[in-house]
């Protein structure tokens, strides 16, 4: 089930494939957002834009379309980055979200201002809450690009509300805010961030991979995949906000100890955390291999959730 036609991704190649399909998601991502902000009204134009044109990691989209080529191999049509961009675009509503007063009150993201901070918090709500819709048309109208029949159109949408949803990681991001300052056991802890970070990583794969007809034993191996490596993603990400400084992150550091938050190394410290976050990258790539599905890329990036620096 490998991909024919793509290369090993380790050291230099790893960087070099995460900088190619950064750059294929980004030019995606631009035209799409000129047309989604020609049609908003005017005041939500520009920190639709803004917000859009944010330079992230691009994780998400990257780990939609490898699961894409997991089935279908080479080459990828375009179509597949547009479809791809939806899950950056509720993405990046829930860093808009995540990033208000009312959430996390920070004023640093990808290394820019917030939304809030240059727009005020009304217009950076509603620009939030504007991409919701629009990644769902998105995802639809890149789905019948695609040629896919309605039914299978609805089931994507449906993944994708599914995971963001009150069940997914706006649940989470509630339990999340509920544990600020309260004892939070292992468990609980686990929940939170299974929901805000796990689901929508693997709805990502998910997507990808019913888009591209992959069978259902397919799917559910890459679902235990992106849970597993979503938890190890968001674990990396409470470690780094102890460990790196705001210029390395692009976003303020050791916010998460000042809002008293639940975490793993607040939990387990940082070497417990660590150790747990390359469990379940191990659990992930095991999920993989149980299924036969060889696939450079996903390994490379689950390596890459254990050693990124931002
Ligand atoms: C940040 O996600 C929010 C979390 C779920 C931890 P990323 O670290 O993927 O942020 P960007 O998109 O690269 O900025
Ligand atoms: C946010 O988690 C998860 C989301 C659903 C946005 P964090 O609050 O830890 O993310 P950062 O550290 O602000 O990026
Ligand atoms: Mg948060
Ligand atoms: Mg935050
Ligand atoms: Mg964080």
């Amino acid at each position: 089930m490998s991909a024919p036609g793509t290369h090993p991704p380790a050291g230099a190649g790893l960087h070099d494939f995460l900088r190619r399909e950064r750059e294929r998601v980004d030019a995606a991502l631009l035209r799409l957002t000129d047309r989604l902000a020609a049609d908003a009204a005017p005041g939500l134009r520009e920190p639709i834009a803004y917000a859009l044109a944010t330079p992230g990691k691009r994780l998400r989209p990257t780990l939609c379309v490898a699961a894409w080529r997991v089935a279908r191999g080479e080459p990828v049509p375009g179509a597949v980055y547009r479809l791809a961009c939806a899950v950056e675009i509720v993405h990046t509503y829930s860093l808009v979200h995540d990033d208000l007063p009312s959430m996390d009150d920070d004023a640093l993201r990808r290394g820019r201002a917030t939304v809030h901070t240059v727009f005020g918090v009304g217009r950076a709500t509603l620009a939030g809450a504007a991409l919701i819709p629009a990644a769902m048309r998105a995802l639809d109208a890149a789905a019948a690009e695609l040629g896919l029949p309605a039914e299978r159109r609805g089931r994507l949408v449906a993944e994708l509300c599914r995971a963001s949803g009150a069940l997914g990681m706006v649940g989470g991001q509630l339990q999340d805010l509920q544990s600020e300052a309260r004892p939070t056991g292992a468990e609980a802890l686990e929940s939170i961030h299974r929901r805000k970070t796990g689901a929508l990583l693997a709805a990502s794969l998910r997507v990808g991979a019913l888009a591209a007809g992959a069978n259902e034993a397919t799917v559910a191996a890459l679902t235990v995949y992106g849970e597993d490596l979503g938890l190890a993603f968001q674990i990396v990400d409470d470690v780094l906000d102890v460990t790196a400084s705001a210029e390395a992150l692009g976003k303020t550091a050791g916010k998460d100890e000042s809002a008293r938050k639940a975490t793993y190394p607040a939990l387990y410290g940082l070497d417990g955390a660590r150790a747990l976050a390359a469990r379940r990258v191990d659990e992930a790539l095991a999920a993989l291999h149980g299924a036969g599905i060889a696939s450079p890329e996903l390994e490379a990036l689950a390596r890459f959730v254990l050693e990124r620096r931002n």
